[in-house]
């Protein structure tokens, strides 16, 4: 006899809802996606869920479980103790059950500048250089680090903040030998940098193990709080630039 495991799953809209308990049977190696289709297979074929490569390399079936935002791929049954509650990501609008409207992500990442070469390609670039912002491409933007950070979440200040996915997209670019644009103004109060309190939630969410504090938000900060914060520096860049 399978062991039975019950599914506490978000079901409703914008307009509400509430969860709705499911029991399925546990396979072996089951994860939480699986348990998801099971259900939508055998007992709600209209419960709403987005994924795709079941492999946590796509970025799709990003939700909360009990708690904690997690891939849905990725996340073992067996791994939890008692009842699993699955509900969508808190941080985004909900469109319906588990699937949310991350869009306003693609808008914030319109708005950065893109990598702007000093010369044309090839590069020579040093070793050094190349892995200090190789981890930030692994990024499968599954924004699981946005929905953790208490400032998109709990204070909805997006219009202040682009939260870390972009931090470190930001980083990535200024970190480039190669580039030559100049986006420091920009994540100091377009992006937000200062608002980040250095708490590193959104570094131990993250599926693809990125230190998006450490390796990308704090050294923006020291670079930014170098150019823009102090009064003197900013005074002497303003001046230099004309
Ligand atoms: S470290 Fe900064 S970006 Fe990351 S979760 Fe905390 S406040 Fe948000
Ligand atoms: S940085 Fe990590 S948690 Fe954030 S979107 Fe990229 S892969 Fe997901
Ligand atoms: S289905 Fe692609 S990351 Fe989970």
């Amino acid at each position: 006899m399978a062991e039975m495991k019950t599914l506490h799953v978000f079901r409703g809209d914008q307009s509400g809802g509430e969860e709705v308990a499911y029991e399925i049977p546990v396979e072996a190696g089951m994860v939480v996606l699986d348990a998801v289709h099971q259900i939508q297979a055998t007992q709600a074929p209209d419960l709403a869920v987005r994924w795709n490569c079941k492999a946590a390399r796509c970025g799709s079936c990003s939700a909360e479980v009990n708690g904690k935002p997690s891939l849905m791929c990725k996340t073992r049954v067996d791994a939890i103790e008692g009842e699993i509650h699955v509900r969508p990501m808190k941080a985004f609008p909900l469109i319906r059950d588990l699937v949310t409207d991350v869009s306003w992500n693609y808008e914030k990442a319109k708005q950065i500048e893109p990598f702007a070469p000093k010369e044309p390609a090839p590069f020579t670039m040093y070793q050094r250089d190349v892995e200090r912002s190789q981890q930030f491409r692994k990024c499968i933007e599954c924004f699981l680090c946005q929905d953790v950070c208490h400032v998109l979440r709990e204070h909805s200040a997006k219009e202040q903040y682009f939260g870390p996915r972009f931090m470190i997209k930001i980083a990535e670019l200024e970190m480039h030998p190669m580039d030559g644009a100049d986006r420091l103004h920009f994540t100091s109060h377009q992006a937000g940098v200062g608002m980040c309190n250095i708490t590193k939630c959104c570094q131990e969410v993250c599926p693809e193990h990125i230190h998006l504090t450490d390796d990308a938000i704090i050294p923006l900060k020291e670079r930014v709080a170098d150019r823009e914060w102090d009064p003197i520096r900013a005074l002497f860049h303003k001046t230099a630039a004309r």
